[in-house]
């Protein structure tokens, strides 16, 4: 694996890979088995937007696998002002050993692959959360025993989680619903080649798209950068909240995930959280490991 970019540029034997080696780095963590396999490396860690779990995870992954992180916030280097991704691109890879990212476009992501010469994680965009979407697949295979056939729903804005949602669960077989309102859907070619797997549905009734699931998925209403459109999002969203009415539609005994934060009494409700506060926050744990296995499989080559 070169980069992470997006989950469609993964094969499902690639991200059963890194699936697998995240379970072993898991189970070498929690049994005191050192597994230094970055010794000596640096990731470097740009961050447009804030974040919690991703540079928490990130900068322990990077020292418990032997390296260290730079954590560089945009506004302090000199992209924050003007910097091109390009030149930014081609300096980094002359001192470090990779680049995460986390930024509004996702072409810029791509510009700094093209440009550098060593892997690039994209660690969230307007487009892909790829990260989040590989220990959320992690998570349900913990808890589910495979992936294959069960059927997530993701409840709310068509954003950079359902796109990701969408081409996980495509990759590895699993069936997806997105309940969406009308002009929020997910991006238009991911939908496309979705549809074409048979395995996406998109509908307006949310009811009728948690039937069954084995996944009930949410995510924020308004996405960093979409501050100002928070009210008008408050209202298109109305319907789109996972409470217990959705949770009756949908298993039993169905999961639910957050990639969070969360914001209580919009997109979830404060009691279907704390019920499934264990998978939400093992998910958020999952961070750690999955995104290891992602630097070992791009830096440790
Ligand atoms: N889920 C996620 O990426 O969290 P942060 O924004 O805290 O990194
Ligand atoms: N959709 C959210 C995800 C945060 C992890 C955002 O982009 O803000």
């Amino acid at each position: 694996m070169k980069h992470l970019l997006a989950l469609k540029d993964l094969s499902a034997e690639e991200i059963y890979a890194v699936l697998n080696l995240a379970d072993q780095l898991k189970y070498e963590l929690k049994h005191g088995i050192a597994h230094e396999k970055l010794k000596g490396k640096t990731l470097a860690m740009i961050f447009t937007k804030s974040s919690t779990r991703t540079r928490v995870s990130f900068e322990t992954g990077m020292y418990q696998l032997g390296g260290q992180a730079l954590f560089l916030s945009a506004s302090d280097i000199q992209i924050g002002r003007g910097e091109p991704i390009r030149d930014t691109a081609r300096v980094l890879s002359r001192y470090v050993d990779g680049i995460m990212i986390r930024t509004f476009k996702q072409s810029d992501v791509e510009e700094l692959a093209e440009y550098g010469t060593i892997p690039v994680i994209n660690g969230l965009t307007d487009y892909a959360h790829p990260c989040q979407v590989l220990a959320d697949l992690m998570t349900v295979r913990e808890r589910k025993g495979s992936l294959k056939n069960l059927k997530l729903c993701f409840v709310g804005d068509g954003n950079n989680m359902a796109n990701s949602l969408i081409a996980g669960a495509v990759k590895v077989g699993m069936k997806i619903t997105v309940c969406c309102p009308k002009g929020y859907e997910p991006d238009a070619a991911l939908v496309g080649w979705g549809k074409e797997s048979g395995l996406l549905e998109i509908t307006e009734d949310v009811l009728a798209g948690a039937k069954d699931a084995d996944v009930v998925y949410t995510d924020v209403w308004a996405s960093m950068g979409q501050e100002g459109e928070a009210e008008k999002r408050r209202k298109a969203f109305a319907g789109y909240q996972v409470n217990a009415a959705v949770m009756a539609a949908a298993k039993p005994d169905a999961m639910v995930l957050h990639c969070l934060p969360a914001h209580r009494g919009e997109e979830i409700t404060e009691e279907v959280l704390e019920a499934h506060a264990e998978d939400i926050f093992d998910e958020a744990e999952n961070r750690l490991h999955a995104q290891k296995a992602v630097l070992v499989m791009t830096m440790g080559r």
